[in-house]
């Protein structure tokens, strides 16, 4: 499928997802979050995909907010319906069943930053400026970043960011959680294919099953969440990836899982 605002490359089992409007930083526009919704809805369903790089066109950002000219219009009915869209469609990307990489090669601010860090795992770019500066617009975030901002690097970490909009580095991101690595901009791909590759070389469904068991208990009391762990555990023993990642581990060979 083609896409105005979006490349989509494939690769042996990896889609590299590029939101692709660097003459406005790759700001988010509605038509840019459909494209978004139905790249990743289509992704997810991808036999041929088992994970995906999601970077940003150009030089300067991967993505440099929600569109402020559409922003400027909105009234509270739309407002909350954009956000309610947006938040679905970064919880379609949590949710995809695949690892996702955000490869942040440049400024990532207000929805930029929201959308990275509705991504499994975050390679920065040296260089690269994270931040929520919403309120410096008189908004706030609406695509869920008070939440996964909060979970990432702990509350007063991330009311600190909140409130005063101001962005950080990739360093300091690094060292307070909110990615993962930081590598130089010229290796931002490579190690960003590197990382998702040293997943997808795990069973899928292994990849899978865990995500859920993080997202969907860190958001319910310990005792339900083990509960809900025990329970994936015992399903995933049902599975043909499990019989051969064990006894490939037996045999002394290298399992080749079948995502079944
Ligand atoms: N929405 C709409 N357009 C945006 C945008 C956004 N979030 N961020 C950047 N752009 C546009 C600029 O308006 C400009 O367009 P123009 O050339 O038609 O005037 C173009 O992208 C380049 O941006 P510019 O501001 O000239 O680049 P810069 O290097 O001077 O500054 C930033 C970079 C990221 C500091 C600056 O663009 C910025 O502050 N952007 C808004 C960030 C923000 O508040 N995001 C949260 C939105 S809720």
């Amino acid at each position: 499928m083609d896409y105005r605002n979006l490349r989509v490359e494939k690769r042996e089992g990896v889609a590299v997802l590029t939101v692709n409007r660097p003459d406005k930083l790759n700001a988010l526009n509605d038509e840019t979050m459909a494209e978004l919704d139905a790249a990743f809805a289509a992704l997810g369903t991808d036999p041929e995909v088992r994970g995906v790089i999601l970077t940003g066109a150009g030089e300067k950002a991967f993505v440099a907010g929600a569109d402020i000219s559409e922003l400027a219009t909105q009234r509270p009915v739309d407002g909350q319906e954009r956000s309610r869209r947006g938040q679905a469609t970064l919880d379609r990307i949590e949710n995809l069943g695949k690892p996702v990489v955000a490869a942040v090669n440049g400024f990532a601010l207000g929805g930029g930053c929201e959308l990275a860090m509705a991504c499994h795992v975050r390679v920065a770019a040296e260089g690269a400026r994270l931040g929520t500066p919403e309120v410096k617009l008189g908004l706030m975030c609406g695509y869920a970043g008070t939440q996964r901002l909060a979970r990432l690097v702990g509350k007063g970490r991330a009311l600190e960011m909140l409130l005063t909009g101001e962005p950080i580095d990739a360093q300091e991101a690094h060292r307070i959680g909110l990615v993962n690595r930081v590598v130089p901009k010229d290796r931002l791909l490579a190690e960003s294919e590197a990382l998702l590759r040293k997943m997808l070389a795990n069973g899928p469904l292994s990849l899978r099953f865990t995500m859920q068991a993080v997202r969907a208990g860190l958001e319910m009391p310990f005792a339900e969440a083990q509960y809900l762990e025990a329970t994936l555990f015992g399903l995933i023993c049902t599975t043909e990836d499990m019989k051969e990642g064990t006894r490939a581990f037996l045999e002394k060979r290298a399992a080749k899982f079948q995502g079944k």
